[in-house]
Parts: C-alpha cells; structure tokens; sequence
C-alpha cells in the first residue's frame, strides 16, 4: 500500500540498514523498480524530482504508481517529492497524495533555509505527510577542501535546525554528489561527520542522497556501443552499507538507473538495427533496471524481506 516513510525508517533505524529512494520518470522505470521490490519483499520508495513531474505530469506518474499498488498491494510504498524547490510545489505533492516531500532549501542562506523548511513541515504534517530538508551542499572532496565555508553538513547545525524546523528527516552532505562523475580520485567520504551527526540526533533518520555505485559494467556497455561517458566514478557499495548502519535510512538513486536503462537500449538498437518497435527495445531495458534496483536491495540497502 501507499504509505508514509514513519514506521519504514523506524524499523530500518532499529536494523540498521536502509530504504532505497529510487527516481522514477515513465511506465518502464516505475515497473523494473516495483518489480525488484516485490521479488524482494522490500519497502521501497518512489521519488519524483521537479524534472521527473515537468516530463511525465504529476498525474501521471500517480496513476501508474496506483497501478503499480493494484498488482502488489502488499509492498509498502512512499511516494516521495525529490528536492523540492519552493512552498508550492511541495503544496501540490501533498494535495495530489504523495506522502512525502523533500523541500531543498540547502542553497539558502540558513535562516532562509529555516524558514522556508518550517513553511512546507506546517503544512505538511497536520495531513500526515513526511518532510525531509537538507543542510550543507553535496559536494566532492575536493570542493570542500578548496572552500573555507561549510559546504559539509555542520553537526551542531544539523541538530538546531531539525529543532527549529519540524522536519522529519535530513539529508546531510558528506562528500557525495549528484550524477555520474563523483570522485576523481579515490572515493572518500566524511564518516566522522556522519558518525557526530548521528550521534548529536539519536534515533533521527538521515538521508544520503548522490548516492549511486555507477556500476562500471554499465558504464563500458554504454561506450562499446556509441556512447561517450568517459571518467564516470560512483559511491562504493560498501560505503553505503557504512552509512546505513550509521542512522542513515534513504539512499539516493536515479543515475544508476539511467545508466543501466541506456546500457541496454544502446546494446540491443546496436545488435539488432533492423528493429524499431520501441517494446522491443523497452522490454529488456525495463528488465535491466528491474536487476540492477534488487541487486541494490539485497546487497546494498539491506531491506530485502523486510515488506
Ligand atoms: O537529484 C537529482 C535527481 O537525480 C533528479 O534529476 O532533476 O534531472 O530529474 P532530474
Ligand atoms: P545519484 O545521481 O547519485 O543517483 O543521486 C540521486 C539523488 O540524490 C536524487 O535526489
Ligand atoms: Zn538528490
Ligand atoms: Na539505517
């Protein structure tokens, strides 16, 4: 059923492992993730960014997630805005029945931030709708090192604006980052950060967005059939088991499962030219994906069996 993240990030708190957030643009996406969640028995959630609803509709993307529910009504699922970008847009998430927003006031001055995060939690939780903020701006190592701000999310912060705020959970940067090229270098990330934060919020669920492995077999699927994504490097997979353990309950994905829809179409129009039925090509893509999200349920988020 259609549910709010409370009870899944409390008992993934408690166990010590974490819910997978993956972002969802169309029918096929929205298929291969529910299908890995069922295979698996695992809670999952289905994030819509400002991108996702602009390309699909709002509409859209929540009848095919009702349909979703139909075939397996007995996976919990939160449908979740991902970064927010103004009081408004989170308004019109909560009113058309998603049961989560993020509203991403992480670029603001902090008592901006504060404000415009205590605005969407007011309206949020009287209809029992769950609000995740974000403090610190994600960025790599290297930023971070070049910059004397705080881009990395600052402990004794974190725990003032939960206070001031209401939210219900933050995202918290620690040396991920968006999209597929995230260390150029070796992959580090601040544990000693996570490891103060979470301690200063006991019991409070944290979010790890920037999150994706960009697994590198997809990677070279993609340049050995005409594509150019050169360089690209994602979060090892043992450091996301870290960080579950570690009181973070929501791992990011989306550009894994670009790479791995992309992967599979680029092979299959390369090995098979003469076809241009779009099933043809979308079928194994949306099982390609359907792989990739229970690989990452059983293996890294941990959540398997946990429906
Ligand atoms: O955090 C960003 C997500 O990967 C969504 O990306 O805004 O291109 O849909 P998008
Ligand atoms: P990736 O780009 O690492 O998949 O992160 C996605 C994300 O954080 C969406 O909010
Ligand atoms: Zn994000
Ligand atoms: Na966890």
């Amino acid at each position: 059923p259609l549910t709010s993240p409370k009870q899944m990030f409390a008992a993934a708190y408690a166990g010590g492992y974490a819910i997978g957030a993956f972002n969802v643009n169309n029918m096929e996406i929205i298929q291969g993730i529910m299908g890995a969640a069922a295979a698996e028995k695992s809670p999952v959630i289905l994030q819509v960014s400002a991108g996702a609803r602009q390309y699909a509709g709002q509409g859209y993307i929540m009848k095919l997630v009702e349909a979703a529910l139909q075939d397996d009504p007995s996976i919990p699922v939160v449908v979740h805005l991902d970064h927010g970008p103004s009081f408004e847009m989170c308004r019109d998430c909560i009113d058309g029945g998603f049961t989560s927003v993020m509203i991403d006031g992480s670029h603001l001055p902090y008592e901006e931030n504060i404000a415009l995060t205590k605005q969407v939690a007011d309206y949020a939780h009287p209809r029992g709708v769950w609000v995740e903020a974000e403090l610190g701006k994600l960025a790599g190592i290297e930023e971070h090192v070049a910059s004397a701000e705080h881009v990395y999310t600052d402990p004794d912060q974190a725990v003032d604006f939960v206070r001031r705020t209401g939210c219900d959970s933050l995202a918290v940067a620690i040396g991920t980052s968006h999209g597929a090229y995230k260390f150029k270098g070796e992959a580090r990330l601040d544990f000693d950060r996570l490891e103060t934060i979470s301690q200063k919020l006991p019991g409070y669920p944290l979010v790890l967005h920037g999150a994706s492995s960009v697994p590198q077999e997809f990677v070279a699927l993609c340049n050995k059939y005409g594509g150019q994504v050169g360089g690209a490097k994602g979060v090892p997979e043992d450091m996301l088991r870290k960080a579950a353990g570690m009181g973070v309950c929501k791992i990011n994905v989306d550009t894994d499962i670009r790479l791995a829809l992309t992967a599979s179409i680029r092979q299959f129009l390369a090995e098979h030219p003469e076809q241009f039925d779009p099933r043809a090509y979308l079928k194994p893509a949306r099982q390609a994906v359907q792989d990739m999200v229970a690989h990452k349920i059983r293996n890294v988020m941990g959540s398997s069996g946990k429906a």
